[in-house]
Parts: structure tokens; sequence; C-alpha cells
């Protein structure tokens, strides 16, 4: 009579090899799925004399059911072990200390634009946001620069078609403000400006606060007053203004606005290269071109327009010597400027 030893001897050692539940499932195929070891004992049967078949098949069954055991066993040992591996992969360490989140803070460039804008609400202008993509008639043309100009350059101005552009700067708003609104007006336009432009103090973009005033009456004291009010805020009660004759199409007369240097106080340093004054702005008077390109009657009325770059002011009151850290993005940077 067989008792199988020799089979059950080879199962049992090779259901020790077994480590995961991969190899369990090949091994399950080789013994005892439906073409494997153990279902082919049962073809033996056809060899075996009439009398002994009966009990050949319940040999063959013991067998089965021993195995089975066998495999229940170690098949319950794998899974409790994958399981424990992954627990242990899976595992969190309570005790560890927490990510910090940094709190968030304003970019400088908000910072001042902000402070420059509240200066100005002070004195009731209100704000208006134009759009960064403008046409040549609102960036150029009504503002009186008019075809031949250099500053429509193609070296300066970024075009997206024959007739768009992106704003190279923020009086455009000058021109859409006009055709919106009827005197008195008194408003400010922050916002991005484009420039094909880049150096220490250049960046293709950057940021402008633009201001217009038209009104009865209005001079270029109405402007140097303001603006008068505007530095000693923004760089210190004792800083004075100096306008300089210059030119933009859009503003006759047209000044330049430099500050005392509030660092030395006027005596000359490496800020104010020596001069004792900082250039901060363009303005001017409204150019009646541009009044009457905007059906505003300059007989009546009359206008002050400025242009501030917030990159520059920001530079100078914080002291920032390149024009690229505002754009790099790097936290050891922005982290140093709290509202
Ligand atoms: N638009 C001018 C510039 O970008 C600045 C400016 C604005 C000058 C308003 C006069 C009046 O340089």
């Amino acid at each position: 009579m067989k008792d199988f030893s020799e089979i059950k001897e080879q199962y049992k050692q090779k259901i020790e090899d077994v480590l995961d539940s991969e190899q369990l499932s090949e091994f399950w195929q080789k013994y005892l799925g439906k073409t494997g070891v153990i279902s082919g004992l049962m073809k033996e049967m056809k060899s075996v004399p009439p009398e002994e078949k009966p009990s050949f098949g319940k040999a063959v069954n013991d067998v089965r059911v021993w195995a089975q055991e066998l495999y229940q066993t170690k098949q319950a040992e794998i899974k409790e072990r994958e399981l424990e591996r992954r627990y242990e992969k899976e595992a969190v360490d309570v005790t560890m200390p927490a990510l910090r989140r940094a709190p968030a803070n304003l970019h400088p460039i908000s910072i001042i634009r902000q402070e420059m804008i509240d200066v100005f609400a002070g004195m009731g202008f209100e704000v208006y946001e134009g759009p960064e993509i403008e046409d040549d008639d609102h960036n150029f043309t009504r503002l009186n620069v008019l075809k031949d100009h250099p500053s429509r350059d193609m070296q300066d101005t970024f075009w997206l078609t024959e007739d768009l552009l992106l704003r190279t700067h923020t009086s455009p708003g000058q021109i859409r403000t006009m055709d919106r609104e009827k005197p008195p007006i008194k408003v400010l336009v922050p916002g991005k400006v484009f420039r094909s432009d880049s150096d220490a103090t250049h960046s293709p973009m950057f940021s402008q606060l633009e201001g217009l005033v038209v009104d009865k009456g209005i001079t270029l004291c109405d402007l140097q007053g303001m603006l008068d009010q505007f530095v000693r805020q923004i760089f210190g009660e004792s800083t004075k203004t100096r306008l300089r004759p210059s030119y933009f199409p859009f503003t006759e007369p047209s000044v330049e606005v430099d500050v005392s240097c509030f660092e030395c106080g006027g005596k000359g340093c490496s800020l104010c290269k020596g001069t004792g004054w900082i250039e901060v702005l363009g303005g001017g008077v409204v150019n009646n071109k541009v009044l009457e390109n905007c059906g505003i009657d300059p007989e009546e009325y009359s206008g002050i327009a400025f242009g501030i770059g917030i990159e520059r002011i920001t530079m100078l009151k914080y002291g920032i010597p390149h024009m690229g850290k505002f754009f790099e993005n790097n936290r050891d940077f922005l982290e140093q400027f709290k509202a």
C-alpha cells in the first residue's frame, strides 16, 4: 500500500521555502491546483487493482487534507508577516515634530504699492485698473505719441499683433478714465507694464502707479504739492522734491521729479551718487491734445499726470540693489518684508 511518504516529504520541504504570497500562490498551483501533483495522484487510480481502489482513494484524500492543512497554516503565517511588514512601513511616528508652515507675507512690491495708494487715497484719489493688453490707440496715438516716435521702437514694445501690444506704461489708463468719466477726475492706475529691457535696474515686466487729475484750474503747482506730500509720507518728513524740465508727448510742460536723498539728507552719498538728489518719477501738465482726444475742452479744464515706478521706490526705500531680486522667489529675501 502506497503511503505517499516521498511526496509528503517533498511537500513539507517545499512549503518551508515559501516566503510570500506570490510564492504561496505558485506553490498552490504546483501541488494543490487542478493540474498539481496531488490531483495527479488520482490519475494513478486507473492502474490500481479494483479491490484496492477504495483504500487508494482514501489514502489520496488523506494526503490532500493533510496538505491543505499545512497550506492553510502557512497562508495564515504569511498573511500575518506581510501585515506586520506593512504596519512597519506605513508607521507614523507621532512623536516627530510637525512640519512648520511658514506664515505667508506680502511681496515687497505689493507692500509698497499699497502704501503708495494709501497716501494718494488720503488725497481723494480713486483706483482704476486697466487692461495689460492694450491697442496702439490707447497706449500711444491718443496719448499724442505719434507714429514715428522712438518710444514705439520695436526694441521697447512687445507687440502682439500689428495693433495690440503689452502696455508699455500705465498712461493708457488716463485715456480710459477720461473716456469713462467727466471731470472732476482724480484717479490712480496701478499695474504691470512691459518693456523689452533688462539690467540691474530694469526688468521686462515692472509696475507703475499712474496718477491723473483733471478739473478746472489745475496747474503744475498742484502736481508739486501732491508729490511733496507723497514723498514726505513714503521717505520721511524732511524729504523735499525738485522738478526738472523733461519731455513726454502726453504732458506739456513735462517734468522729472527728484527727491532729496533720504539717506544722507542731501550731503551726497553712494545712494544719490554724490548729487544729494534721486530721480523718482515723471509727470507734467496733461497735454491739451490729450484732453481733446478724450473730448475734454482744454479751455475749460486742465490736468496733471504722473507715473511712478513702484519697483524703483521699493528699491530705494529698502536699499535693494538689483531688480532681479523681486522676481527670483527667494524666500530668504522675501521674508524680510513684513507689512
Ligand atoms: N508714462 C511715463 C513713463 O512710463 C510716465 C509719465 C506718466 C509721465 C504721466 C508723465 C505723465 O515713463
